[in-house]
């Protein structure tokens, strides 16, 4: 059966409240932290460093992982490999995806392929392989609270039907304004993992989570039911 899954992004939260906010999103079912690590040149806001996840990692049990919007990503695989089992870096710092990969991989973490709106699939296709998952943002990279592009969810179908012809099994995320709201529309097009901050933050994480599950339901009992015909 095709699980769909939740990673909460810390973005936007003041340092005091991460303890709190790692209990809730425990409590609340998520599959896993997302870190968005961000450089002020990348981006252009400064978030944190591999420090982070490395001070929390003790505080929660939940699977950890880094989305680098940095332009120099290589400087931050070793420190970020003592905390988290996922490091996404972007398409767009790097010369050689298959390299970045290789480089990940030999830490023993997982590596995931990001997307900035502007870059198309086509760059990166023939990389497909050594990726374990795409990481497909919805909004410019940097700042949570951003309305989802959704247009930009052809890239999610885009990815999908690569996936399938190719028979290849990397995950696909999706980024950047993902709701409730949104989340079936999301998940619909293909996406096996939805990453959201404000969408499971700004109100209760509980119901927030609760909505999420019930919103992509229908996609999961049908991808069960389409399976098992
Ligand atoms: C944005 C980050 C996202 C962001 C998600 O550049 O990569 O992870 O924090 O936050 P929301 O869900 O609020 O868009
Ligand atoms: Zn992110």
């Amino acid at each position: 059966m095709r699980r769909i899954r939740i990673h909460a992004s810390l973005l936007g939260l003041g340092v005091a409240r991460l303890p709190g906010a790692l209990r809730e999103a425990e409590a609340a079912g998520v599959d896993a932290i997302h870190f968005d690590l961000s450089d002020g040149c990348f981006t252009d806001n400064l978030t944190y460093g591999p420090w982070l996840p490395a001070d929390l990692r003790g505080l929660s049990h939940l699977e950890f992982e880094a989305h680098l919007m940095v332009v120099h990503p290589g400087a931050y695989y070793d420190e970020l490999s003592r905390s988290v089992s996922r490091i996404y870096f972007h398409a767009e710092t790097v010369e050689d995806p298959r390299r970045e990969a290789a480089a990940i991989r030999n830490l023993g973490v997982s590596p995931g392929l990001a997307l900035s709106p502007e870059t198309p699939v086509a760059s990166i296709s023939g990389q497909l392989d050594s990726v374990d998952s795409v990481l497909v943002m919805l909004v410019k990279p940097g700042r949570g609270g951003q309305a989802m592009d959704a247009s930009l969810l052809d890239k999610v179908s885009e990815l999908s039907a690569i996936r399938e012809r190719e028979g290849l099994g990397f995950s696909i995320a999706v980024d950047g304004g993902v709701k409730p709201g949104n989340a079936r529309l999301a998940a619909s097009r293909g996406a096996d993992v939805l990453i959201s901050g404000t969408g499971i933050f700004s109100g209760d994480p509980m119901r927030a989570v609760e909505e999420f599950r019930r919103s992509i339901k229908l996609v999961d009992e049908r991808c069960t039911r389409d399976v098992a015909s």
